[in-house]
């Protein structure tokens, strides 16, 4: 039998969005900033938009809040980053880590909806206020949020604080992010089985 090397349609949608210019974003960006893992995870990690590092690498959380974001998925679900798939909101680095505009999240979420089509995780952890609102069209905060589940597209979806929010906030974030992702775990294994 020949081998064949199968372009998957994450591949292709990441070439369509790596020449994205839908917004100014594009000018000022090292790369785009896809998404990373496993193509086809039980759980998905959603951020809100690359920082320096992620810029630089061309990959998702790779700077300190990532490091954050790695070992309490670690220690708490027991997964490798290679385990799962993460993605942010927006795919480009907005300049001087501002926050992403509306319009740019409106431009970007479309490419984040066809990257959850086709990895179709059991369970979505939103990083933070922008991925969950932008997720479930709410402008409540990302305090009130948390502690209940949602669904996006049947999606269970678990909001929790961004890992850069616990790096300012000290162990008692820390500690709210783990409880959430002990939820997502125990729906992991429900949902799993
Ligand atoms: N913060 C995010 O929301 N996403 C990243 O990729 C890095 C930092």
């Amino acid at each position: 039998m020949v081998a064949t090397n199968q372009i998957t349609t994450l591949e292709i949608l990441e070439n369509q969005v790596s020449q994205c210019t839908k917004c100014a974003l594009c000018a000022t960006r090292t790369q785009v900033v896809f998404g990373v893992g496993d193509e086809s995870a039980n759980l998905m990690f959603i951020g809100e938009a690359p920082g320096r590092q992620e810029d630089l690498q061309g990959e998702p959380f790779v700077g300190r809040s990532g490091k954050l974001l790695d070992r309490l998925v670690k220690e708490e679900i027991g997964l490798d980053r290679s385990k799962i798939y993460i993605a942010n909101i927006v795919k480009c680095r907005p300049p001087n880590n501002r926050n992403p505009s509306s319009v740019e999240i409106e431009n970007c979420i479309g490419y984040l909806k066809g990257q959850i089509a086709n990895v179709q995780p059991k369970v979505i952890v939103g990083l933070g206020n922008y991925a969950v609102q932008s997720l479930l069209g709410t402008d409540k905060g990302i305090s009130k949020l948390r502690g209940e589940l949602y669904e996006f597209e049947n999606i269970k979806l678990v909001p929790t604080f961004h890992p850069s929010y616990a790096l300012r906030g000290g162990a008692q974030v820390v500690a709210q992010i783990r409880a959430d992702l002990v939820v997502a775990k125990q729906l992991l294994n429900t949902l799993c089985q």
